[in-house]
């Protein structure tokens, strides 16, 4: 065997499932007969030298569990040269020769810096958002549609009783996915996402003729990505007789138990990294794209842009009425 030690840590926001791929990293890696290292709080914790060595029963009982047992971190210090020279040196004076970062496009930038100073890296796309290029689904992305989905049947009730239209903003930085999915599955009037451009009075004109026809309710959904909720809900009341209600769902939509497809993906990813390492690859981010694992050179995905999927869009739309 080539490799005899690594390390795995979650950097960036957090996702569900970031557990599972942990504990998918570590069981792998200790099957394979290496000894592996958690490193706490991302790259902050591997410049302090924040490490921990992991055994078969550091990891159980977390599968179901959201958040990150390794804790998370955005980290200042490691975007300098001196920050990830104190990183490699924190590996190397133990003999670690790989890394496994889960987190999301800005941690992968860091991974590939330390491919570049030696260390072989692998990165995971931990993520909520699902921003990342080369992956169809990023882990934790099932889990926050999810959310938001239970969060609209919810309002849709209220809504309902009371004849009145809602304005729910859902996160997911600079993308639209997690509007769009959410949108489509719980039937949403309008979606405003940053990957298409929309009309506030055009949107306002149909909820208010959709009402006039009979229609007891109407959800629209704003990713964070093209402006506030609020701001959204006072140009529709300026343009038409509607008052809508506003919930921003925030940080909720990171919490909670992951879906079985966020455990399955984040199992799958995690083996599939100590496998690349161990076949000698580095500066590589895993994905799985219609089905299949792949590993694509991290400068290559922090290059793209992920395709958007306009005939979902299209979809939403044509069933909206
Ligand atoms: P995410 O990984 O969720 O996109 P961030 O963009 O906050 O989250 O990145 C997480 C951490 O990755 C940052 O705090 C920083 O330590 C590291 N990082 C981000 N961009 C770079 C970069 N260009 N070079 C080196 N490290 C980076
Ligand atoms: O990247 C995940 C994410 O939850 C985004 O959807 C959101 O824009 C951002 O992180 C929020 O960051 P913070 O947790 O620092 O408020």
């Amino acid at each position: 065997m080539e490799i005899q030690s690594i390390a795995v840590l979650t950097s960036g926001g957090d996702s569900q499932g970031m557990n599972a791929a942990v504990r998918a990293v570590v069981r792998s890696a200790l099957y394979y007969g290496m000894k592996v290292y958690g490193v706490q709080r991302g790259y902050q914790g591997l410049i302090n030298g924040d490490f921990r060595e992991m055994d078969l029963r550091s990891v159980g009982d977390i599968i179901q569990r959201g958040g990150t047992i390794l804790q998370t971190a955005r980290c200042k210090e490691f975007m300098t040269e001196e920050g990830q020279r104190l990183a490699a040196e924190q590996l190397r004076r133990r003999g670690i020769e790989g890394l496994v970062v889960i987190g999301g496009d800005g941690s992968y930038r860091g991974a590939q810096k330390l491919s570049e100073l030696g260390i072989r890296t692998m990165g995971l796309p931990g993520t909520i958002d699902n921003d990342i290029p080369f992956t169809d689904f990023t882990i934790g992305f099932d889990t926050a549609v999810s959310i938001v989905v239970d969060a609209i049947n919810k309002l849709r009730d209220t809504m309902t009783s009371h004849e009145r239209s809602s304005v729910v903003e859902v996160m997911g930085r600079h993308c639209g996915d997690i509007a769009l999915h959410a949108g489509l599955a719980s039937g949403a009037e309008a979606i405003l996402i940053p990957e298409v451009e929309f009309d506030v009075k055009e949107i306002a004109e149909r909820m208010s003729g959709n009402f006039n026809c009979g229609k007891r309710h109407s959800i629209i959904v704003v990713a964070e990505g093209v402006g506030k909720g609020e701001d959204v809900a006072r140009q529709i009341n300026e343009l038409i007789d509607i008052e809508p209600r506003v919930t921003v769902l925030g940080h909720i939509q990171r919490g909670g138990t992951p879906t079985h497809n966020d455990r399955i993906l984040a199992s799958r990813l995690g083996d599939f990294a100590v496998r690349k390492l161990m076949e000698g690859e580095s500066g590589k981010a895993c994905g799985v794209v219609q089905g299949e694992l792949i590993a694509t050179d991290i400068d290559l995905v922090v290059s793209s842009k992920k395709p958007f999927n306009m005939e979902l869009y299209e979809l939403a739309m044509r069933l909206s009425q």
